[in-house]
């Protein structure tokens, strides 16, 4: 039997390697994807071969998930119960596309991967790998044989395994890194200093703020501080400039798809400045409808994305309406990093549906006040009439309702 593993370099997906040898004779090929986690892909190929790997493929998808994955997000405000920016999430449907494309060249039997049979990953993994590959069976080792963490260090011991002592469960991407496990399963616990990498803490963050301005084009970033940019490299750039100011710190309390409530913790400097900047600007070029409307749309998107439904027809459905709208959402919008927060403190557009002309309380306004007089009338009159109905019938008095069906009519 041949295999293909989503290789980490952990110790869950090393001991499966082995074990998947052992236990199934299989012959097994790793795939490390590089969504820019901050590893040593060396030392991984290494321990790969060192650990029975027959062959290893590293592939890095940065770009790719930056340019397709990524720009989606910031259109799509993606945010998981207005919170998670989503970095995992993200990322899955685009690993497990290359985990089937190696499979595929490879002739590879079944794909199997890490994860655990509690958490969102082996739904993102499972629909993913049955949509673009119904015919590979999955192998899912930890969930099928209750693989336990202690069990799994006595084995890597046994065999010669480098194990470390880690207390957290940690993910990282470009998106956003998660921290999860030790004390912080305990939710009223504050999270420690040390699980926090990307960011500074913000007692400790620059007394002076840090300004910086993001070019929009169709809704996705073009450029930093007036320099053309590709998405990738704003979002590296970005997640060290907020960072350094202690922006993009999240605590959560977060929903998984299998129903466990759990809490979660995640850095994501950029993902955060991005979001807030790209809402900011279509609250100036987009109509309150379609703001309106579209926040229901994110909120589902996000919604598909986090659940593991990437592949479902409805997300594409979203991602075209959001597509269309983004046409508009051109324009610069000016940060300030200050002490932990991003705040946008400006933004302009060739598309702003802003006009100072109508806004302003200077004389010189072209907007007719006294328009606003029969509109209000009738904006509120329903609303009015129930209200005077209800009170009049509790003071047993309709005269005011008279007056009123008068006034308007
Ligand atoms: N809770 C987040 C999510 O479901 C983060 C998951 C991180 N994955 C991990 N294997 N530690 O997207």
């Amino acid at each position: 039997m041949k295999a293909v593993l989503a290789y980490s370099g952990g110790l869950d997906t090393s001991v499966i390697l082995k074990l998947m040898q052992e236990r199934l004779g299989a012959e097994v090929i790793t795939v490390t994807v590089d969504v820019g986690q901050k590893d040593d892909f060396k030392a991984i190929e290494e321990k790969a071969y060192r650990f029975g790997a027959l062959k290893h493929y590293h592939i890095d998808v940065k770009e790719e998930f930056a340019e397709k994955y990524v720009s989606q997000a910031i259109k799509a405000n993606g945010l998981y119960e207005k919170a998670y920016p989503l970095a995992a999430a993200l990322a899955r449907p685009l690993i497990v596309e290359k985990l089937v494309d190696v499979a595929k060249k490879e002739g590879a039997d079944v794909i199997a991967h890490g994860c655990t049979g509690k958490g969102n990953d082996q739904v993102r993994f499972n629909l993913g790998i049955q949509a673009l590959s119904p015919e590979t069976p999955i192998v899912q080792p930890v969930m099928e044989w209750e693989l336990s963490r202690d069990w799994e260090m006595n084995y890597a011991k046994k065999h010669g395994m480098p194990v470390s002592e880690k207390i957290y469960s940690i993910d990282e991407n470009i998106w956003g890194r998660s921290i999860e496990g030790g004390i912080l399963e305990d939710p009223f616990a504050e999270p420690p200093e040390e699980i926090f990498e990307w960011t500074i803490s913000p007692n400790f963050a620059p007394d002076e703020p840090e300004y910086v301005t993001i070019d929009f084009e169709n809704g996705v970033p073009v450029a930093l501080n007036g320099e053309p940019m590709e998405l990738l490299d704003i979002v590296v750039k970005l997640n060290e400039i907020a960072g350094e100011h202690g922006v993009g710190r999240i605590d959560h309390i977060e929903d998984r798809t299998v129903g466990i409530k759990s809490r979660e913790i995640y850095e994501a400097p950029a993902a955060v400045t991005l979001v807030k900047a790209h809402h900011d600007l279509e609250k100036l070029t987009l109509t309150k409808w379609v703001l309106e409307f579209k926040d229901m749309v994110d909120s589902k998107w996000s919604w598909l994305v986090y659940t593991g439904l990437w592949f479902e027809p409805l997300r594409e459905a979203l991602d075209a309406f959001i597509n269309e709208v983004e046409k508009d959402v051109n324009g610069t919008v000016k940060v300030k990093f200050w002490k932990g927060n991003a705040t946008v403190v400006g933004r302009e557009s060739e598309n702003a549906l802003y006009s100072k002309e109508l806004a302003t309380y200077e004389k010189f306004s072209t907007f007719d006040q006294k328009l606003a007089k029969g509109f209000i009338d009738l904006f509120g009159m329903q609303s009015v009439l129930a209200y005077n109905l209800k009170t009049a019938q509790k003071v047993s008095n309709l005269e005011g309702v008279k007056t009123l069906v008068k006034k308007v009519s």
